[in-house]
């Protein structure tokens, strides 16, 4: 078993294996992009952009720790309700960030996933998503899943009618709805169970994010505000993670 970053921080060989102590798949809430600028007396912007740096320091701190999969809330689906300005502006960061980032993503080894509905963006951003998706495919460090429109809610609601669809056309009963089924039919299938969700900014709430997928994660809420969030931050949240005693349900 490797030695991982989180054991040399906890003094030497853990006393469960790595694999137990280092949770699989992490997700975070990247919050708090708005407070940052305006302590500063910035426009928000201007926190979102520090916001991006921080999205890089998290993708190098799961890699070094030997997370498998980081999965980030880049914009909701409720987003839109923001002004046109500042949704206008993330287009711009997301733009920016995808042609930028391609680099350091062969470089580290990352391969970008995305969940949630990123076509709303527009077809340029959306074709230039999807490059670095297809580039960064073979990478086999770290899984960098960026959820872009996302919903949960969306997600499971689609889960539902595509069910619904094969059950009216007889593919299917209504007895082969399934937890399993459903499960197989969300955006996240293919990865595996969410082990840690970490929200950033004092915020205590999940706001539609991988409602379903956190049903047994471990939860940790941070007051860092997002643009702070680095790789103290990260490895903080991975102690508290590895002091956790799951249970999922039994004694
Ligand atoms: C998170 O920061 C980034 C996005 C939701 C896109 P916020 O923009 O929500 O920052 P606060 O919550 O207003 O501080
Ligand atoms: C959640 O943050 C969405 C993202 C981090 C992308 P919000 O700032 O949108 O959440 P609420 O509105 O405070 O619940
Ligand atoms: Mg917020």
């Amino acid at each position: 078993m490797k030695a991982t970053r989180l054991e040399a921080l906890e003094g030497g060989a853990a006393a469960q294996p790595a694999s137990v102590v280092v949770p699989r798949h992490v997700a975070i809430i990247m919050d708090g992009n708005g407070r940052w600028a305006q302590r500063r007396h910035l426009p928000r912007v201007a926190g979102h952009r520090a916001g991006a740096e921080a999205v890089r320091r998290a993708m190098q701190a799961a890699a070094d720790a030997g997370v498998e999969v980081l999965t980030v809330y880049a914009f909701s689906s409720e987003n839109w309700r923001r002004s046109e300005e500042e949704v206008s502006d993330l287009k711009g960061l997301m733009r920016y960030y995808v042609e930028k980032e391609l680099d350091t993503l062969q470089k580290e080894r990352v391969r970008l996933q995305l969940i949630g509905e990123p076509g709303a963006f527009g077809n340029e951003l959306y074709d230039r998503l999807v490059h670095s998706v297809e580039r960064t495919k073979d990478n086999d460090r770290l899984t960098l899943v960026v959820a872009l429109n996302y919903g949960s809610q969306g997600e499971i609601t689609a889960a539902a009618r595509e069910l619904a669809r094969r059950a009216a056309s007889g593919e299917i009963a209504p007895e082969d709805v399934t937890e399993r089924s459903i499960e197989a039919l969300l955006q996240t299938a293919d990865l595996p169970p969410l082990d840690l969700l970490i929200r950033t900014s004092g915020e205590v709430r999940l706001s539609n994010f991988l409602l379903w997928q956190a049903a047994y994660a471990e939860l940790v809420f941070t007051d860092v505000l997002w643009p702070d969030f680095d790789e103290s931050a990260f490895n903080a949240a991975l102690a508290e993670y590895a002091r956790r005693q799951r249970r999922f349900g039994g004694r």
